[in-house]
């Protein structure tokens, strides 16, 4: 009997010994078990976090150092988060945001494509010819926000290493009429403004009266065209001879002149730069000077529009005799012979 395992006294003792072992172990591999899982979960969720903010392009990730600049040049400098995409490796490459304000028929066209050609720099175009977008202030300024946070679509949008970002802006379209609330949104987000204007303002009258009549006659094989990229189109533009009225010739140069008065005079307290499209056309370092206050790398900038109207005046109008006469002795004489080579 003494064989009978289960009267064996140590046979029972170890046996009870062997049980109470096994049950810790399992209570401390279970407790392993879960600090292992909560663990892994927690790295998990970090990591999934990491990945998401890197794609929403949240700044959680460490903040942009400025580069080395000036005190002067910091409200300038600008570290954008696009909502539609991630500015990828160049998410802190500063970018400057500039406006350029101009007239219909100044050359604006030539030189956004001439800033356009240069990698680094996005000019988003005449924004605010559509109406919805000026038809307020609020508007307005909620247009800019999208353009300036490099959220604007358009066939400009360089990629993510924009350095400059902008549009062109004629003075009439909203931006003499809500002077006050854009002067403030210039100022408050530090926008650079480029004035490009044209010195001879008869010109730049035959230029509108052409455009004006091309818009209704369309004479490049039934579409309507504004900046041509071929010499042929453009002697097909410049062709048709404006008639220009001479009674309102002045009062409309006068008016044009005033115009542009008036915005250098709303926006002087901004930091800007003044530029008259026929220097550009003379002398192309002009380029390097705009390269220079927008702060980015200078290229070899090139544009593949033609010229419409060249050579003297008389040849590009249909009573040069009367507008000899009305202009001869005032202010406004040098425009008749005033020209440029090319
Ligand atoms: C501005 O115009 C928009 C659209 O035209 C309109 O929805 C909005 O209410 C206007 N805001 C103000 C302040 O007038
Ligand atoms: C300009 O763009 C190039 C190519 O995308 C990029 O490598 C470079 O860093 C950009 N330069 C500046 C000043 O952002
Ligand atoms: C008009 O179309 C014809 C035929 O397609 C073409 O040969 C001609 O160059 C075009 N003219 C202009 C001004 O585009
Ligand atoms: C020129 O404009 C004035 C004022 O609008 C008008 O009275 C006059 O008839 C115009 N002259 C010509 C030749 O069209
Ligand atoms: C061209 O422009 C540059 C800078 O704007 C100026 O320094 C230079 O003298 C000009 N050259 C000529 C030939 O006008």
């Amino acid at each position: 009997m003494a064989d009978d395992p289960f009267l064996n006294k140590d046979n029972l003792i170890t046996k009870s010994a062997k049980k109470s072992s096994l049950v810790f172990r399992m209570v401390v591999l279970m407790i392993v078990m879960v600090c292992g899982v909560y663990i892994c979960s927690i790295c998990l969720k970090q990591l999934n976090f990491q990945t998401k903010s890197r794609f929403l392009s949240i700044v959680i990730d460490k903040p942009c150092e400025p580069p080395n600049i000036e005190e002067w040049e910091v409200p300038y400098v600008h570290f954008p988060g696009p909502q539609t995409y991630s500015r990828a490796e160049c998410r802190c490459n500063p970018v400057r945001f500039f406006a350029i304000l101009s007239m219909q028929r100044s050359g604006s066209g030539w030189f956004e494509t001439l800033l356009n050609s240069h990698i680094n720099i996005s000019s988003n175009g005449e924004i605010f010819s559509v109406k919805a977008r000026k038809s307020n202030a609020s508007t307005i300024l909620d247009t800019l926000d999208k353009i300036y946070n490099l959220d604007w679509y358009s066939s400009a949008a360089k990629n993510e290493c924009t350095a400059a970002v902008g549009l062109k802006w004629m003075l009439n379209q909203g931006l003499l009429k809500y002077h006050e609330e854009i002067l403030e949104y210039f100022k408050r987000r530090g926008v650079s403004i480029i004035f490009l204007f044209r010195r001879n303002l008869l010109r730049r009258m035959i230029s509108v009266l052409a455009n004006q009549y091309d818009h209704a006659a369309k004479l490049l094989n039934g579409t309507h065209k504004s900046h041509v990229h071929s010499h042929h189109e453009a002697e097909i533009l410049a062709g048709y001879k404006p008639f220009i009225n001479t009674t309102l010739l002045i009062p409309n140069m006068r008016e044009v002149e005033d115009m542009s008065t008036q915005a250098l005079e709303y926006f002087k307290r901004t930091r800007h730069i003044v530029i008259y499209y026929e220097d550009v056309v003379k002398n192309r370092t002009k380029l390097e000077e705009i390269q220079d206050f927008l702060r980015v790398p200078r290229r070899n900038l090139e544009s593949r529009q033609v010229k419409i109207h060249k050579g003297p005046l008389f040849k590009q109008v249909e009573n040069w005799k009367d507008i000899e006469k009305t202009l001869k002795g005032t202010k406004y004489e040098s425009f008749l012979y005033g020209n440029y080579r090319k």
